[in-house]
């Protein structure tokens, strides 16, 4: 088999879980050199076993990313470690619903620090490192509810928003610097994140509506988005945000 991200170095966050660790999974098994972040420390060492096993080589650091000192002591720890980052996916997330008049101030602040605040840190830390290096290939985890409205959680759909508006603004900034930023957004995927939110009444069934193709869509499907808009053959996409949906973004059927 190829592997494509040989003597690479790939950052994921939420890379324990979902999404994310499925894509930590994929870029190992290209080649790259893995370094996993979130909180949950059993979960990433799991994740973390499963790549060694397979005869890949992760890393496991603690990181809540919307802390500036951890992110920048994770991407401190990536080069201590593996002595470079080549492509970094900023995919850790909360989701949270509740009509804009009930949600706290509580839930509007952590919503924006770690979907919005978060991806600018990572993105912040990460391009310090590339800017040394001569470059790299950012995505960001965005949602189809950062293309379209999402009539079940106005302070996510925000901070999705402003995860595409973030990449297509820091694609332009480092485009010369030979740094790609671009951005996935995904529809309905089976993860823990989307279990947790039909197991309340009636979310299972708006869901289903909603769903062209007639199924949710697998995490590794994201995954091989993503490794893709890392690797060279996407070497002219930039500023891009690629939705992962299965056509829900696509408009009314
Ligand atoms: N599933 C979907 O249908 C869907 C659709 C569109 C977009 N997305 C986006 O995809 C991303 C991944 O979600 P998922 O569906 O894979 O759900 P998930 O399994 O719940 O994954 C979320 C990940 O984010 C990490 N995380 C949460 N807060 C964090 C923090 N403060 N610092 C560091 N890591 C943190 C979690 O790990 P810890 O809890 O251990 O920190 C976990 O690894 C999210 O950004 C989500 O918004 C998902």
């Amino acid at each position: 088999m190829t592997k494509p991200f040989a003597g690479k170095v790939a950052l994921v966050t939420g890379g324990n879980s979902g999404i994310g660790r499925a894509t930590a999974v994929a870029f190992a098994a290209a080649g790259a050199a893995v370094v996993i972040a979130a909180r949950r420390v059993e979960e990433g060492e799991a994740t973390v076993a499963e790549i060694r096993a397979a005869g890949g080589q992760a890393l496991f650091v603690r990181t809540d990313v919307a802390v500036g000192a951890e992110v920048e002591a994770l991407v401190a720890r990536t080069v201590a470690e593996y002595g470079r980052l080549d492509c970094a996916f900023n995919n850790a997330g909360i989701s949270g619903g509740g009509l804009l008049h009930e949600v706290t101030e509580a839930d509007w602040d952590r919503m924006i620090a770690v979907n919005l605040k978060g991806v600018w840190l990572c993105l912040k830390y990460e391009i310090i490192q590339m800017l040394k290096q001569g470059g790299g290939a950012i995505v960001n985890d965005s949602s189809v509810a950062g293309l379209i409205g999402y009539g079940r959680s106005t302070h996510y759909a925000a901070s999705k928003h402003g995860v595409i508006g973030l990449t297509k603004s820091a694609a332009l900034q480092y485009a010369k610097r030979g740094i790609r930023i671009n951005a996935v957004c995904p529809g309905m995927i089976k993860t823990p994140m989307i279990d947790r939110a039909i197991a309340n009444p009636g979310v299972e069934a708006w869901f289903l509506t909603r769903l062209p193709l007639g199924r949710a869509g697998q995490p590794e499907e994201v995954a091989r988005a993503v490794t893709w808009l890392c690797s060279d053959e996407a070497s002219f996409v930039s500023g891009v945000a690629f939705p992962v949906d299965g056509a829900t973004a696509a408009g009314l059927e």
